[in-house]
């Protein structure tokens, strides 16, 4: 309920001015550190991916969507696959560049480890401009399977993430602006 939401937002710190002024870097660290929070963060995505009809498999971009979707991949009973930032998986590999505020990035996902038409939900913690999200689609897509939802602990809403992503269903936990 709105009591507990409350308690779970207080878990998230904002740290103004990191990681360079004028960003309001937003950390969930100490909600993962909280093991009642975790459960119940837990669950609230288990009940959003039940009322989309269900997964055949998580999918977590590095880093922390491997902390939150691994738990969630365990509790609905299903397997996780990690999106991993360029370099770190041995060939053969599929690969989708994305643009960051400086530069581009890259992730990865090895070539047969999505079986093919899977039902995918894809989590990670921040939905922020929507780039790296945006690539995690496309890579899942690419590699055979189907999102099914994107599903993000907390959404800024400022930064426009969920028009990026399109006609995908997108669930958010916690929204600031
Ligand atoms: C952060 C966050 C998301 C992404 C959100 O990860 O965990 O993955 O940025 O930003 P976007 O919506 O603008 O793409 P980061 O790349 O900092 O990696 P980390 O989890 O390894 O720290
Ligand atoms: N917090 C955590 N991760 C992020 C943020 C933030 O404010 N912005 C982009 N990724």
């Amino acid at each position: 309920g709105p009591a507990r939401a409350a308690e779970i937002r207080s878990l998230i710190q904002d740290i103004p001015d990191y990681p360079h002024p004028p960003v309001v870097f937003r950390d969930i660290m100490p909600l993962l550190a909280d093991g009642a929070a975790l459960a119940d963060v837990t669950d609230a995505f288990a009940s959003l991916v039940e009322a989309d009809g269900g997964v055949d498999v998580v999918a977590g971009m590095e880093a922390r969507g491997f902390l939150l979707g691994a738990p969630l991949a365990t509790r609905l009973g299903v397997g996780f696959v990690p999106l991993r930032k360029a370099g770190k998986l041995p060939p053969p590999v599929e690969r989708e560049d994305y643009e960051l505020e400086y530069g581009t990035a890259s992730i990865e996902l090895r070539r047969g480890t999505l079986q093919p038409g899977a039902r995918v939900l894809v989590v990670d913690d921040v939905l922020a401009t929507g780039g790296t999200a945006e690539a995690a689609a496309r890579l899942v897509q690419r590699s055979g399977g189907t999102v099914v939802a994107l599903a993000f602990l907390l959404e800024l809403a400022a930064l426009g993430g969920r028009a990026r992503l399109g006609d995908h269903t997108v669930e958010t936990l916690l929204r600031v602006g």
